[in-house]
């Protein structure tokens, strides 16, 4: 993979963008399936947690691309090796817990056959069962999912904090889009 200094700011933008898309929808999803059927909210909520879900896993094959376009940045003097290994780990990690959600929410949602309307712009088809208790099962990894991708994003987050008030590195600085300015030569002579 190509190695640059910093992230694209396409990157920047999603990283972020999908940060909050998918706290967003980890707040949905454990609010609305305790909804009763009286509720107002019982058919809007599953609705736009799958629409906005579909749209994550959009923006989700375009972090992909951006990634094999423009690379990642190399990793910083104060990178430990186990550093390193534990980062990439994690960031894989993260990425495959993502594809789950989208898989078990789209076996989830369309075990009875019907399609999932997309904010009423599109239909996205179902394939209706593929195995024996499809909802449960998928329902089960998706809520299994949903709690491991938040726990590893908590750990994540934590990382990103120690690189930038212990470490005082530059790694939250290349995903906020503002690296430090460097030392001129007037103040190397100081
Ligand atoms: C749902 C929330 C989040 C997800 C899914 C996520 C995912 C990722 C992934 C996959 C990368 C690797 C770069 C890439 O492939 O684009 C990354 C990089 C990064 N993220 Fe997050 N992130 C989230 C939230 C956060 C938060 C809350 C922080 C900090 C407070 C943070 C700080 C960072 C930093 C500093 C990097 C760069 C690491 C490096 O350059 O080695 N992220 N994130
Ligand atoms: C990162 C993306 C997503 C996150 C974080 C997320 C999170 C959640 C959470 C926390 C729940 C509640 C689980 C429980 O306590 O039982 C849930 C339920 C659900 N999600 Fe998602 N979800 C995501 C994407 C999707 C997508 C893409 C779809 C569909 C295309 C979807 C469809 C559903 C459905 C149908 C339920 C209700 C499950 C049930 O009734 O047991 N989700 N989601």
């Amino acid at each position: 993979m190509t190695q640059t200094k910093s992230y694209a700011k396409s990157q920047i933008l999603l990283h972020w963008l999908m940060a909050v898309v998918v706290f967003g929808l980890f707040g949905v999803g454990f609010w609305m399936v305790d909804l009763t059927y009286y509720s107002e909210w019982y058919r809007i909520a599953p609705h736009w947690h799958q629409s906005v879900g579909f749209m994550l896993a959009l923006a989700w094959v375009a972090r992909i691309v951006l990634l094999r376009i423009h690379g990642k940045p190399s990793p910083l003097e104060s990178h430990k090796p186990a550093e390193i290994r534990a980062a990439h780990f994690t960031h894989a990690l993260l990425y495959l817990l993502m594809l789950c959600l989208f898989i078990s929410g789209y076996l989830i949602s369309t075990a009875d056959g019907r399609a999932i309307a997309i904010f009423n712009w599109f239909e996205l088809p179902g394939l209706g069962e593929l195995f024996a208790e499809q909802a449960d099962i998928a329902g089960t990894v998706h809520q299994y999912a949903a709690y491991g991708l938040i726990a590893l994003v908590v750990i994540h987050a934590a990382g990103a904090l120690k690189h930038h008030l212990i470490d005082k590195d530059d790694t939250l600085n290349r995903i906020l889009g503002r690296t430090k300015p460097q030392p001129s030569n007037y103040d190397q002579e100081q």
